[in-house]
């Protein structure tokens, strides 16, 4: 075990034992054990890392290691795994290289981008609403969570290449991005067929580059981001990368925000029928415009919501680079950080009835009286989501278009267990049917 003898104050308490916290079920699993043991912050050893980590649970801790002292803190255990899948795009990267890439991409996020990209995922829910119409008359059942993971998928794709999606799928000769949808399981294979999307996307930018055509897209702002400082553009193998890091980053996440939203409203009437209400009073002609999208409020409240009880980020990491310290306890350097948004979301001092799915946890009035930081499905501080806005944005137009059209009915007994992976998955896809509403 490392010698911290020479601190000055204390550890936090902890397990005896070694165990090496990971995104798995094990780790799921003795969280909760941990956290009634010990409290809100828990120490322990690893010894395949050959290190101590703490477990963080506390609003304030958190929001000293993201938003008070964040150049303190590098990305942690994990994400070696993420770096072989998306090289050095914003989510691995650290320190300077992190900054200058983040300063050229966050315009491509903000209210005027999203507003033009909307046209796309306006599209792609129009092709989905033409399948579930075909799929109601039928009455089949169909799997929600393999419909909503197609959906963000190819949304995802649209806003970073639009049309050129075509492009790539005719080069490739065949879908070059089905596996993601196909196998979920992001083993080797899946890294190896990702890894050679690589020469696919050159072709598109030599193409683009010499045909100039007039695009609305994630990779027509990523390939003309300047940055200001060094007033250079990035590099071929920069912009793949942040390209690798947006799709996968944007789509699984976004799918099971969909999915569990889906759910939790089709077993909830009373929350269904105010959505409802809700877009009948503020969608006149569909499609809606970006600014109506913006005021569905209550089904902001309602993914939100979902976000608290199922985030599909569950566990991130970081890890000290200095001596630092998080209340009474110290920090050595080279600690490894966890912090868990599924459990700050059901700590039972932060949130009544944590269990209980009730989207007025975030209306105006209760939303001012949370404390920050027990909230954290998008992180928090610097490096908090850079698509959290989209994100949002993207569930409303699903929403408000798919739901007053169809009613989806849960099959009996759906078995809801949770794969605690990279993403909070469900094991079992989570079986529907739907019907037209009159
Ligand atoms: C509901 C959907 C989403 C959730 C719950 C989510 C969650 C998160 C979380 C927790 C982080 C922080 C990870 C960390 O600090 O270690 C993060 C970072 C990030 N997310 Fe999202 N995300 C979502 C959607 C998206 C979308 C749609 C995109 C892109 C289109 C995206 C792109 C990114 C990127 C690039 C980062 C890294 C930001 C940085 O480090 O500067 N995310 N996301």
């Amino acid at each position: 075990m490392p010698d911290n003898s020479h601190s000055n104050h204390s550890l936090p308490p902890g397990p005896d034992t070694p165990f090496t916290v990971n995104t798995d079920q094990a780790t799921f699993d003795i969280i909760p054990e941990w956290l009634d043991t010990y409290g809100h912050v828990v120490k322990v050893y690893s010894d395949v890392r050959d290190r101590i980590g703490y477990l963080v649970n506390d609003p304030d801790m958190i929001r000293h290691i993201l938003i008070k002292n964040p150049a303190n803190y590098q990305k942690g255990p994990g994400f070696e795994r993420v770096k072989m899948l998306l090289g050095n795009g914003i989510i691995v990267s650290d320190g300077a290289f992190w900054r200058r890439q983040r300063r050229m991409i966050q315009p491509a996020f903000g209210k005027r981008s999203i507003a033009k990209l909307c046209e796309q995922v306006q599209q792609c829910n129009q092709d989905l609403l033409n399948s579930w119409r075909l799929k109601a008359e039928s009455n089949e059942v169909i799997d929600l969570t393999y419909e909503t993971n197609k959906l963000s998928l190819q949304v995802i794709l649209r806003v970073i290449f639009s049309e050129d999606v075509d492009f790539l799928v005719k080069q490739h000769g065949s879908d070059p991005f089905e596996f993601l949808t196909a196998d979920t399981t992001r083993d080797l294979q899946v890294v190896l067929k990702f890894r050679a999307l690589i020469k696919l996307f050159q072709d598109l930018i030599d193409w683009r580059r010499e045909h100039q055509p007039e695009r609305h897209d994630f990779l027509d702002f990523f390939m003309s981001a300047i940055d200001k400082e060094s007033e250079l553009k990035m590099q071929d193998k920069e912009l793949i990368d942040e390209l690798m890091t947006a799709i996968i980053a944007g789509h699984e996440t976004s799918a099971i925000t969909l999915n569990w939203s889906w759910y939790l409203l089709s077993t909830h009437a009373e929350v269904e029928d105010q959505a409802l209400t809700e877009i009948d009073s503020v969608i006149a002609q569909q499609p809606a415009s970006f600014e109506q999208l913006l005021q569905l409020k209550y089904i902001k409240q309602v993914v939100s919501e979902a976000l608290r009880l199922y985030p599909p980020v569950w566990l991130f990491s970081r890890t000290s680079i200095k001596h630092d310290q998080l209340g009474q306890y110290d920090v050595p350097p080279g600690t490894d950080i966890f912090f868990s948004p599924y459990y700050m979301h059901r700590h039972p001092e932060h949130w009544e009835n944590a269990e209980e799915f009730d989207p007025d946890r975030f209306n105006a009035v209760n939303d001012k009286q949370r404390a920050n930081q027990v909230y954290i499905p998008f992180s928090s501080g610097p490096r908090r989501c850079i698509g959290d806005f989209f994100a949002i944005v993207e569930s409303q137009l699903h929403f408000g278009m798919m739901l007053p059209e169809f009613q989806m009915q849960v099959v009996e007994n759906p078995s809801l267990e949770l794969e605690p992976f990279i993403n909070l998955r469900v094991k079992e896809g989570i079986k529907v049917t739907l019907s037209k509403r009159q």
